[in-house]
């Protein structure tokens, strides 16, 4: 059997169209379906089969450690934000943060993935990572630099504690000068 089953998005064109206003009309709580309808609901056999595409590791480098940086210019004084293109910015490091929390529960292509999303302590730090993530939203939200900063902080955080627990080795594929500027001297 393939596993490549429909995303869940492709159910909604079965939906008939009366339906879709109604929960636009009720502020997107959807309506309660017509019997007729609720049986052609997804079952769970039919729930999204997520394939591993890229490693954590790959997630780490590319889309936490990346736009964590982002975040974190804000504090060097040459690079705070001055204007709306430099607040939008930060808005899009701080969602991609919050939202990559769910992409490191999923087990990738790396070979200890599997095990270590299984792991209590794993959860956490990934939890304490997406508020420091939804702080950093609000802050941005608000233009409060100062907030974005304590936001940053708690980041911070909670890359640390994970990293004491779970990053034993040094992984082939590191943050790279563009993405660390500041690590490698060069602002
Ligand atoms: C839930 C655990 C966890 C959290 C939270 C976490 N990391 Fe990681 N990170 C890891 C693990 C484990 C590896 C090593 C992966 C491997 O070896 O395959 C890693 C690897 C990395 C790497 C690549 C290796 C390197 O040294 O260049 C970077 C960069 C990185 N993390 C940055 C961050 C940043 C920045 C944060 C916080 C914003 C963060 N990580 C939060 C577990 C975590």
């Amino acid at each position: 059997m393939s596993t490549n089953r429909l995303p869940p998005s492709r159910h909604l064109t079965l939906v008939p169209a009366v339906v879709l206003t109604l929960a636009a009309l009720a502020g997107c709580t959807p309506a309660p379906l017509p019997v007729a309808e609720q049986k052609a609901a997804p079952t769970a056999s039919e729930a999204p089969v997520y394939k591993p595409v890229v490693s954590i590791n790959d997630i780490m480098v590319s889309v936490i450690d990346h736009n964590s940086h982002i975040l974190w210019n804000a504090g060097d004084p040459k690079r705070a934000p001055k204007n709306d293109q430099d607040w939008h910015n930060l808005e899009h490091a701080a969602v991609t943060i919050a939202a990559a929390g769910n992409m490191i529960l999923m087990p990738g292509t790396g070979p200890n993935d599997a095990g270590w999303v299984r792991e209590k302590d794993w959860i956490k730090f990934t939890e304490g990572q997406t508020e420091a993530a939804l702080a950093a939203m609000k802050a941005v939200d608000a233009k409060d630099l100062k907030a974005l900063l304590a936001a940053g902080d708690t980041l911070v955080g909670s890359c640390e504690a994970c990293h004491a627990k779970f990053k034993t080795d040094i992984p082939k594929h590191v943050a790279k000068p563009l993405e660390q500027p500041e690590h490698f001297g060069k602002k």
